[in-house]
């Protein structure tokens, strides 16, 4: 079992939330819904990409917390199909730090053994940031260690739509088409369900995201704006999570039933 006692000072902030945390019952894979850059940048009187740029840091503090907590997947979703409706300069500018974050990050992927992969339709992508993209995964694609998802260009209902085809064109007959063969033709095949969905910056949507996959996943809604999300936030999450009490649309252990039929839904 982990042992997180090296991950901070025990004194310090992290350090006590950090003695709280229960190693043998920690998230397999958590989503992060990175919100409030443009709120961060208004706030401060500066422009919106300015918060995506702040916004970089936390990235690169919550993959290395994730690796370091010995989580088996992350997932951050960091430009949605409705995105490209944003102004040019904002997208442009947000596809350079991809692609600066990648550059810059490539060599801590390796040295942490985090294989990187992308979810979404990345055909929609200036061929050099998908060749880019692509050069990552393949060059991670060996590892072993924390999985790190980076959703662009993603729909939640266009990726099951995409399954659907899939489906279609393997010739799949109708009574093979099940909740596994749909599982298994989504970007996330293979992966276990996000257990934590976190979203920043205070507001209570799914945004389209990992919708086939959050059925079952905790949600934790934190104010804190993306920008300022720090490894004591997501130890914040993570004890909410351990505090919640995991049902599956079923009854709690022990759980008389009622006249015999089990009323609970989630
Ligand atoms: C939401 O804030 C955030 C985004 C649309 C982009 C998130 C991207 C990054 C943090 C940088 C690039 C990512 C990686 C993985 C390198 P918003 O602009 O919708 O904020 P607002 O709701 O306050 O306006």
């Amino acid at each position: 079992m982990k042992d997180f006692s090296a991950l901070a000072a025990p004194e310090s902030e992290e350090g006590r939330l950090l003695a709280r945390l229960d190693p043998s019952r920690m998230p397999r894979h958590v989503a992060i819904i990175m919100d409030g850059n443009g709120r961060w940048a208004r706030s401060r009187r500066l422009p919106r990409v300015a918060g995506h740029r702040a916004g970089i840091r936390s990235v690169r503090e919550t993959v290395e917390s994730a690796a370091r907590l010995g989580l088996e997947v992350l997932t951050l979703y960091a430009f949605s199909q409705e995105n490209w409706k944003r102004p040019r300069s904002e997208v442009d500018t947000l596809m350079d730090l991809l692609q600066e974050y990648l550059r810059k990050e490539l060599a801590t992927l390796h040295e942490n053994r985090i294989r990187f992969s992308v979810l979404g339709r990345l055909a929609a992508l200036r061929p050099a940031i998908r060749g880019e993209l692509e050069g990552a995964v393949a060059a991670t694609a060996g590892h072993d260690g924390l999985r790190f998802n980076i959703a662009i260009s993603y729909g939640g209902r266009a990726e099951i739509a995409d399954a659907c085809r899939a489906i279609v064109r393997d010739g799949l007959a109708e009574e093979a088409v099940d909740e596994a063969a749909i599982a298994a033709r989504l970007y996330t095949a293979g992966q276990p369900d996000p257990d934590l969905l976190i979203r920043t910056s205070g507001e209570m949507r799914v945004s389209n995201f990992l919708l086939w996959q959050i059925a079952y996943a905790e949600i934790h809604v934190t104010p804190t704006l993306w920008p300022d999300f720090r490894f004591r936030h997501f130890l914040e999450a993570l004890l909410d999570y351990q505090g919640r009490e995991r049902r599956y649309g079923g009854i709690e252990d022990g759980e008389e039933i009622a006249g015999g039929a089990a009323a609970a839904r989630g």
